[in-house]
């Protein structure tokens, strides 16, 4: 019998951490998902209700507090014994004022969200790698980790942060067991929340859940490398052999 899998998608319940959770249960994977009050987690239930394989296991846990990142963890070892894959796709988005503008209180949240979440993930996850000595991190970013937008350039900031967070966490993990990757879309994303207001070659939840899922699996050729770019939805179904 197949062993089974463990993964965490921190974000599960956004719209494209949707897409990651039903790509990783389709590849077999029993989805931990930390989730905060409200009704995101009865949508996520719904979005993956009808997907045979895997299983998906919300549990409260607010990212911004390191206290409830570390008891999610327990819970899921307790139940697991152990994990195999942590996958970030967290943060909010900003739009409104140029940085020399912005309300101080603004730039608190938004650091909050985005960056002091991706901290107390990898403070917590990537150390429980390190313990098993075992498992792969992988941060989602979007495109504007390398370009800057009208009055969101905090956005740019924040991305940016997050993937040298990762390239860090990458850098310190040269000659471990564990593996530590960062993926960028170059488009806006797809997602179900979009109703099908997107560009002709923006990347799809669903696929860039699938190339994560591959990623995770060692099963792209580009699994050694630490920065994946995917430039668009063509580019993504080339290497994910899906054309
Ligand atoms: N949308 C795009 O086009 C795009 C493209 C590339 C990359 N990205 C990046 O990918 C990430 C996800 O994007 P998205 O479009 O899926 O956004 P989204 O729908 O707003 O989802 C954000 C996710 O982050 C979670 N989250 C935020 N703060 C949290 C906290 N303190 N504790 C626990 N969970 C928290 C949200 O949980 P709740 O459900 O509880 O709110 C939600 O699951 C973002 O960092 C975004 O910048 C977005």
């Amino acid at each position: 019998m197949e062993e089974s899998k463990t993964a965490v998608v921190a974000g599960g319940t956004g719209g494209i951490g949707e897409g990651i959770v039903a790509a990783l249960m389709r590849d077999g994977y029993d989805v931990y998902v930390p989730v905060r009050p409200g009704v995101h987690s009865e949508r996520l239930e719904q979005y993956v209700g009808d997907i045979e394989h895997g299983s998906l296991i919300c549990l409260p846990a607010d990212l911004e507090k390191i206290e409830e990142v570390e008891s999610f963890r327990d819970r899921i070892i307790e139940a697991a014994g152990r994990l195999d894959l942590v996958v970030v796709s967290v943060g909010s988005f900003y739009y409104g004022y140029p940085l020399r503008s912005m309300p101080p209180e603004d730039w608190d949240r938004i650091l909050r969200d985005n960056l002091a979440t991706h901290f107390n993930a990898q403070r917590v996850f990537v150390d429980l790698l390190y313990r098993q000595k075992h498992g792969a991190y992988i941060v989602l970013t979007g495109p504007e980790a390398d370009h800057v937008f009208q009055d969101a350039e905090v956005m740019s900031v924040a991305a940016a942060a997050q993937k040298m967070m990762a390239r860090a966490l990458a850098f310190e993990a040269f000659d471990s067991p564990i593996r530590v990757h960062v993926v960028t879309s170059h488009t806006p994303v797809n997602t179900r929340s979009r109703s099908g207001n997107a560009g002709p070659d923006w990347i799809t939840a669903s696929d860039l859940g699938a190339y994560i899922a591959a990623l995770a699996a060692g099963r792209l050729p580009s699994t050694g490398e630490t920065v994946h770019e995917l430039e668009n939805q063509t580019h993504l179904q080339r290497l994910i052999g899906k054309e």
